[in-house]
């Protein structure tokens, strides 16, 4: 009884999360918290997270903000790869504005661009089902860093997240300062278990789990890069903020788009796009 009210009451919620994270006036951004809360706080872990860093101007160079209150990675410097939920599916979308280059979007020396053409995964349904990803021309290419995709499959992380999005999950605003968070990574299965308790069947190789109630991403932070370190000590892009059940809940992770399983799709759809 208690336990079927209790589901009901999450499949509730997660509707109602998920109907907002899919209207993009609504999608927001956000942040994580990567600093450890008190101890007291593990007594309400439902609370939302505060705290999270603010990156320094420079540490992420290829994040970038869209204008629909999404983040984004630059992976070829004509080229933002974003959540498919981000963005609408049409291939002719000129409408999203591009700030690059800050970590402050109101700091001088952000650098703009619009789009140009759209290309969304072409599986995608919403994003708790996969297929969270798609590519965006810019009408001009930026003179930055860019964001290299990684290889391999997802190791043992931590892995760290980023956005201008909302730093505790009833927060009313975006940030104009970009934040991030360390995120450890919670198994399929684990992750799988719970939301399955919520009323949503994860797609395995599509997406992976991270977050602890210290560390989420949350509204306003989809379609920003989860990166990871290269052999070489680099940044590799190994994931793309799609979705969760509030934000930095106990039990319930953030859902990334998982690149391994993606990467050739998107090299394509990139292809395409010069
Ligand atoms: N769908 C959200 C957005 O549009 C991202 C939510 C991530 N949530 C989480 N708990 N990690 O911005």
């Amino acid at each position: 009884m208690v336990r079927n009210a209790a589901s009901l009451l999450l499949a509730g919620i997660l509707t109602a999360v998920l109907t907002a994270a899919v209207r993009p006036a609504q999608a927001v951004v956000e942040v994580r918290p990567v600093r450890p809360a008190p101890a007291a706080a593990d007594a309400h872990p439902a609370r939302p997270v505060v705290g999270g860093l603010e990156a320094p101007q420079g540490k992420f160079p290829w994040t970038v903000r869209l204008s629909m209150g999404c983040g984004g990675a630059l992976i070829e410097p004509r080229v933002v790869l974003t959540a498919g939920h981000c963005v609408d599916g049409t291939a002719k979308n000129d409408s999203i504005q591009v700030t690059a280059g800050v970590a402050d979007l109101k700091a001088r020396g952000a650098v703009t661009a619009r789009s140009e053409r759209v290309i969304r995964a072409e599986g995608f349904i919403d994003e708790t089902r996969g297929d969270d990803w798609a590519v965006v021309r810019l009408d001009r290419p930026l003179l930055l860093p860019t964001l290299p995709i990684a290889k391999d499959p997802v190791g043992a992380g931590p892995y760290v997240v980023m956005g201008w999005g909302q730093t505790r999950e009833d927060s009313i605003r975006q940030e104009e300062r970009l934040h991030y968070a360390s995120v450890p990574i919670v198994p399929d299965e684990k992750c799988a278990v719970a939301y399955k308790k919520a009323g949503v069947t994860l797609v395995d190789d599509e997406q992976i789990c991270a977050g602890s109630p210290q560390a989420d991403t949350c509204q306003g932070d989809s379609g920003g890069p989860m990166v990871g370190h290269g052999k070489h000590g680099e940044w590799v892009q190994v994931g793309i903020v799609s979705w969760g059940l509030g934000c930095a809940r106990d039990g319930y992770p953030g859902v990334y788009t998982q690149l391994s399983t993606f990467r050739p799709a998107i090299k394509a759809a990139v292809r395409k796009l010069r």
